[in-house]
């Protein structure tokens, strides 16, 4: 704690000497390191620093809720946020491959970004909550670095990087050490694309909110038994196709929810979570009874390999 003080006085100063009186522009997941990026913008710079929220309705439930509770109304920043859903869903429509599904979400979220961006005066800063990995896996070319770039040519910006000498693990550190609430510090990782690679197939309106609401019980119960921080990564799926069921005496034809929950330190291998039966046996029956259009609930016993964590 006193290395991450330290830590925070050292950028806050760094921050002050290298905007001055400008403006600083931030794209705000909601995730550790843009969190904890625009916690340390705020304290160095206050209301110089633009925070943007693109809800692209592909979050779970509550996030960018917690994002403008958190950030506009705890820390009186000046948050903009955009509630895209609409215009990402148009888009999605239909879509059923995988990589188009991604490429479609990502270059979506940045013209969204570029959009509002255009529409700020004075902005000369793009904060970005790169980290060390980030920068040592472009480096090796392992994978494009996906913070940096990606806004059009002409949209010219100074970098600020702040949490970029960090680990994930001194991230959070950092983040507590600035207030921020423990299930946005230590939360599990969310991939960019959302709830989106969690609908495999087309993306549906119906299929989402059952993604979203199956995923809400999932982790109240891991978070009311234990399981929370102790499993590594842990969500629900609701891919395309439907299966007979009986529900009040009567036929269904409903969805089928698959619960995923893998432990890992890397990402690159996961084992499957041995989840107590009992607890297994109790999320079936809460998401059978309050999640709309579902019948049925499965568990993925597949480590990776062969599967992957996410299913697309
Ligand atoms: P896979 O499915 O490849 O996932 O085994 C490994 C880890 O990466 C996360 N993931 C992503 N994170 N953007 C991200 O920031 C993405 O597009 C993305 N895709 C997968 C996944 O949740 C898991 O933790």
């Amino acid at each position: 704690t006193e290395l991450a003080n330290q830590f925070i006085a050292d950028q806050v100063a760094a921050l002050r000497e290298q905007v001055k009186d400008k403006k600083v522009l931030l794209a705000l997941s909601g995730g550790v390191d843009s969190s904890v990026v625009a916690a340390l913008l705020i304290k160095a710079i206050g209301q110089q620093l633009v925070c943007v929220h693109v809800n692209h309705g592909l979050l779970r439930k509550g996030e960018p809720e917690q994002v403008i509770e958190v950030f506009r109304n705890q820390m009186n920043a000046n948050l903009i946020y955009v509630d895209a859903t609409d215009r990402f869903l148009d888009k999605l429509k239909d879509v059923t491959d995988p990589e188009t599904k991604r490429k479609i979400i990502g270059g979506e979220f940045i013209e969204v970004f570029a959009e509002e961006a255009r529409k700020l005066d004075g902005i000369e800063f793009l904060a970005q909550g790169t980290i060390w990995p980030d920068i040592l896996e472009s480096e090796h070319g392992i994978k494009a670095h996906h913070n940096a770039g990606g806004l059009p040519e002409d949209m010219k910006f100074e970098l600020v990087e702040p949490v970029k000498i960090l680990f994930k693990d001194e991230v959070r550190v950092v983040g507590k050490a600035l207030g921020l609430p423990d299930n946005m510090v230590f939360r599990q990782p969310f991939p960019g694309p959302g709830l989106g690679v969690r609908c495999p197939g087309a993306i549906t309106r119906d299929r989402l909110e059952a993604v979203r609401e199956s995923d809400a019980i999932l982790r109240e119960e891991f978070a009311k038994n234990g399981l929370e921080g102790k499993v590594w990564q842990y969500f629900t799926v609701v891919p395309d196709f439907k299966s007979t069921g009986v529900k009040d005496g009567k036929r269904s034809f409903e969805w089928s929810v698959i619960i995923r929950a893998v432990n890992t330190s890397d990402a690159m291998t996961a084992e499957v979570e041995n989840i107590p039966f009992a607890l297994m046996q109790h999320i079936v029956k809460r998401i059978t009874t309050e999640v709309k259009g579902v019948n049925r609930v499965l568990y993925d016993f597949t480590p990776k390999p062969t599967g992957t964590i996410e299913f697309e």
